[in-house]
């Protein structure tokens, strides 16, 4: 594993450069409209401010110190938070209005950039001028492709190009010299994870469809229907989240980051012995990820009435809490549109806002 590690790394600076000084591989992507490299430069790198008040290092500035260097979720100040900073490298979020397996838009990144993610440590960035979130916006997309990337590389290497036995021969290693020509394991899953962030870019408005309420939304009678279909057997809502979303409802369960490196590997979350080599590389206690209390709770992604329609039938990446199906007519297979909506309905009478 050792010589997959270096190689990849080699590859990983030689495409991406560095958290510090981040690159773009122009050569295999020709068209950057994902990011903007000038923007890259003004997150990446120590803290600074230019003559005119410009301020450099802007992640180090601002992130670094729950997200670490390379967005890996691991910073100092990690540790003490639940849930647990984002580790963007999985390229997984959360708090977006695309669907569940897609990327977010840059739109939904700002969004949670400006709005922060309330009942979480993630803070608001409301005051900082717009460039600077832009600029922000451009280097998580950087660091999560990057970390994508280097992901997607080092499981490569090992299932595709036989390393993790004997070390390999030159000419069978992976390396990256700057040009098209190169392995073309690097250059597909250098497309493939940017095509991701792309598409998710392009099909914002055929996704972000005009949703607009129907004109009883929040009116009591619609409160009641919802409170039915929260507790019917299709949505099961109450399974999770408790009759009146009063939570409570341990469901040993974890998030897709600390799955990663227990269940799926095969290891309890609760063995602490199997997870000490982990641990020492930095990843966190694994802690479980309980359904919300709705009912007087904090919504993270905000009271929007399209938004929670969204969540309703996608559910949350990385989750457990589930997508619900919407169908013509509500069956046992699905929610109907109009049925949605009463369950938006109640779940805002929960939070008082109706
Ligand atoms: C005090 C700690 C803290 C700081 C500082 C912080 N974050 Fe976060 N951030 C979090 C936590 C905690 C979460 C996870 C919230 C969740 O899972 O709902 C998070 C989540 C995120 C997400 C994921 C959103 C999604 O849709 O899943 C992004 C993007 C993000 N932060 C960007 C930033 C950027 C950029 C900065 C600096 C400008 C920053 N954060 C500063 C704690 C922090
Ligand atoms: C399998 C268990 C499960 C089921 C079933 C489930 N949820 Fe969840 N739900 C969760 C978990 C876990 C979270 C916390 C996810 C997070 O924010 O990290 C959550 C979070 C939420 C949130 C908080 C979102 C925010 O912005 O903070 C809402 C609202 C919600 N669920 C509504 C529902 C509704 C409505 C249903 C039924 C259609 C439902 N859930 C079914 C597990 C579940």
């Amino acid at each position: 594993m050792r010589q997959a590690e270096s190689d990849v790394a080699d590859v990983m600076r030689a495409l991406f450069g560095t958290p510090s000084e981040p690159a773009w591989p122009l050569e295999i992507l020709p068209d950057i409209d994902l990011v903007n490299l000038e923007s890259l430069r003004r997150a990446a790198g120590s803290v600074s401010s230019e003559k005119d008040g410009t301020h450099l290092g802007l992640f180090r500035e601002h992130c670094v110190v729950c997200h670490g260097i390379s967005g890996d979720g691991q910073g100092p100040a990690s540790q003490f938070q639940l849930p647990y900073p984002r580790d963007f490298r999985a390229g997984v979020f959360k708090w977006k209005l695309t669907e569940r397996s897609e990327k977010p838009r840059r739109e939904d990144l700002r969004n949670v950039l400006i709005r922060g993610l309330p009942g979480t440590g993630m803070p608001s960035f409301s005051l900082l001028p717009g460039e600077d979130i832009d600029a922000l916006v451009d280097y998580v997309i950087y660091l999560a492709v990057r970390g994508e990337v280097e992901r997607r590389l080092l499981m490569g290497s090992v299932s595709v190009m036989g390393y993790g036995g004997e070390p390999l021969p030159a000419e069978e290693r992976l390396v990256y010299k700057g040009d098209r020509d190169d392995a073309e394991i690097i250059v597909d899953t250098v497309q493939r994870v940017v095509q991701q962030w792309e598409s998710a870019q392009d099909t914002v408005n055929a996704q972000a469809k005009t949703l607009s309420g129907p004109e009883d939304l929040d009116t009591s009678s619609s409160v009641e229907r919802g409170r039915k279909w929260f507790h019917s057997k299709t949505a099961n809502c109450v399974g999770c989240h408790g009759a009146e979303g009063d939570g409570g409802i341990e469901t040993l369960d974890y998030d897709d980051w600390t799955k990663e490196y227990t269940t799926k590997l095969g290891i309890s979350p609760e063995d602490q012995v199997a997870l000490q080599p982990f641990r020492d590389l930095g990843a966190h206690k694994p802690r479980p990820i309980l359904p919300r209390k709705l009912r007087g709770g904090t919504l993270r992604g905000g009271n929007d009435p399209e938004r929670l329609f969204h969540l309703i039938n996608h559910g949350i990446a990385g989750t457990p809490m589930p997508g619900v199906a919407i169908v013509e007519e509500g069956d046992g297979r699905g929610l109907s549109e109009d049925q949605v909506w009463d369950l938006v309905s109640f779940l805002r009478s929960l939070n008082g806002s109706e």
